[in-house]
């Protein structure tokens, strides 16, 4: 057994019990080599495929490579190299894509946040599988649209590196494995949920 493997849980500090499926769920820079099967793919888009959208729109499309891939090295070349150093032990690289137009040709303003929940679901599924998902907006998405041949109203919003839980801390830049180890924390929810008007003191602790 290598030293330094990553932690495959990390200490959430919430403020009220939530199911473990939400508070276990972390986005790491280092994956097992254990590999992901295309069947086990279906499983998360599957999953994906269920959630809500806007007019039920579905404006969401997925661009998936598994390592060793010519596709998989075309997704990795789109991410800036920030990512790229990270991401490139990934066992699945994805690309999240919106239409951002509806059928009758209106703007979708929904797209993104239909996207998000698409990608939700799959974390959630994906978590239960013991697969961890971590999604990026570090992309230079003009570029990943135009080398994947989306039209033009489309938007790559996002891509999304997936594997296993696991790995070693060496397996990423000396910058980043104080943040594999270090840990999670959010706003409370004083900061952002009101009972009434934006900033209003309210009474969720
Ligand atoms: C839409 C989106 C874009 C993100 N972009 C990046 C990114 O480009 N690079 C990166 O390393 N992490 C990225 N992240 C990961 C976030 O930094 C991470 O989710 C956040 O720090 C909370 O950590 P947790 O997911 O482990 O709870 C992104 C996450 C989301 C949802």
């Amino acid at each position: 057994m290598k030293a330094n493997k990553t932690n495959l849980l990390k200490e959430t500090p919430i403020d009220h019990e939530i199911h473990d499926l939400i508070k276990n769920r972390w986005s790491p820079r280092t994956f097992s080599d254990q590999p992901i099967s295309q069947n086990e793919l279906q499983i998360l888009f599957e999953a994906g495929r269920w959630a809500p959208s806007s007019n039920n729109l579905q404006p969401w499309n997925m661009v998936w490579g598994i390592k060793g891939s010519e596709t998989y090295e075309r997704i990795l070349n789109v991410l800036v190299e920030f990512n790229q150093n990270w991401a490139k032990n990934a066992p699945v690289l994805l690309l999240g894509v919106i239409d951002t137009k509806t059928p009758k040709g209106d703007d979708n303003y929904h797209a993104p946040h239909d996207l998000g929940q698409f990608a939700a679901n799959m974390a959630i599924q994906a978590q239960s599988m013991g697969i961890a998902m971590h999604q990026m907006a570090g992309l230079d998405y003009e570029r990943a649209r135009k080398e994947f041949k989306f039209p033009e109203t489309f938007h790559v919003a996002t891509a999304i590196a997936l594997g296993y839980y696991g790995g070693d801390l060496s397996d990423v830049p000396k910058d980043l494995q104080d943040a594999e180890t270090g840990e999670r924390s959010r706003k409370k929810q004083n900061d952002f949920v009101f009972n009434g008007d934006y900033r209003a003191t309210g009474d969720v602790e």
